[in-house]
């Protein structure tokens, strides 16, 4: 029988509760990682169980059976966090949950919130290693036109997308630096997941739209900076993906039928795509010569 793609893997995955992070955090173990640090704000997975409630108060039973329709996700595992499915599915030693906040240099004893320092160094205590860093953990600022903007809502979606993928990178890249290549060659890896915000312009997002493009050119300049070193660095640019974050868009506007069209398959993207994407950049064995590249998975959303 064929090794687990991922046999042997250590990774941390930020933002891993909820959305596209749950979804790769569960596609990485179940790929067949060693470990999988999850680490996040909250521990918590937050569903869409309000989503029909609140679009049929805002908006109609109609608009609200559509957007449940829309929102039906190949993820049925219910409430249960992350870390604590991964452990019902493969073992308790495949997963840890860390109170984790991306853009911290420092961890705040005092209120028990770690920097991603802390989630290497549990990583490296468990394993010996970290082979991956998964930054997702994202904070987007939308439907603010630039003419109302403050500065502090810029400096919100910066000090998150853009700052703390720069922090988290750079704790990771320290210790890939001191650790031996694996058995493909590659002291460590790193994926960025940026959003088709960073190559296209949507209104009302532009604090969004320059910190996802930020992340662009961050991934295209680690990856040359340290691949003589046998580090790699990728970026996955999601299309419209059911999560919570989009749950927000969809109560607000009360239709999914605009971000369904976004694609031209006319349907939104799940979790479980950026998954198996993510999977992919993460194995050595499969995508060894890639580095510095931004890998769409849009549905087509960025093709028009
Ligand atoms: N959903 C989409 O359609 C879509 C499209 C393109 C890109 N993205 C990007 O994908 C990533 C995940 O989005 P999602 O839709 O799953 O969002 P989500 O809101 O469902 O989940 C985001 C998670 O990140 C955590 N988080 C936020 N700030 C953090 C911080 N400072 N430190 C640690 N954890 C933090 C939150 O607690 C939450 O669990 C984001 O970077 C987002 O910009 C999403």
């Amino acid at each position: 029988m064929a090794a687990p793609r991922l046999e042997g893997l250590t990774a941390i995955v930020t933002g891993s509760s909820s959305g596209i992070g749950r979804g790769i955090a569960l596609a990485l173990a179940a790929a067949g990682a060693r470990l999988v640090v999850c680490a996040d704000l909250n521990e918590g997975h937050v569903t869409k169980s309000t989503l029909g409630a609140s679009v049929k108060a805002s908006h109609g039973a109609e608009m609200a059976s559509r957007a449940l329709v829309a929102a039906k996700d190949s993820d049925d595992s219910g409430d249960t966090p992350t870390h604590e499915l991964i452990h019902a599915r493969y073992g308790k030693e495949r997963a840890i949950f860390l109170r984790c906040d991306i853009s911290l240099e420092k961890s705040d004893a005092v209120n028990g919130i770690f920097s991603i320092e802390y989630a290497v160094q549990e990583a490296v205590s468990r394993t010996g290693r970290l082979d991956l860093l998964v930054n997702n953990a994202g904070a987007g600022i939308m439907d603010i036109p630039l003419h109302e903007m403050t500065a502090a809502q810029w400096n919100q979606c910066f000090a998150v997308d853009s700052t703390g993928t720069f922090i988290a990178t750079k704790f990771a890249v320290t210790q890939f630096l001191k650790q031996d290549e694996d058995e493909h060659g590659f002291r460590g890896n790193v994926i960025n997941v940026s959003s088709v915000a960073g190559s296209a312009g949507l209104p009302g997002c532009s604090a969004y739209c320059a910190a996802k493009s930020a992340m662009l050119g961050f991934t295209r300049s680690i990856a040359i900076e340290y691949a003589e070193r046998r580090i790699r660095c990728n970026a996955i640019k999601p299309g419209y993906i059911m999560t919570p974050f989009l749950h927000k868009i969809i109560e607000a506007t009360g239709d999914v039928t605009w971000l369904e069209k976004a694609s031209p398959f006319n349907h939104l993207g799940q979790p479980q795509d950026i998954g198996n994407a993510a999977v992919w950049l993460a194995s050595g064995r499969e995508s060894g010569y890639v580095t510095g590249i931004d890998l769409s998975v849009d549905g087509g959303f960025l093709a028009r």
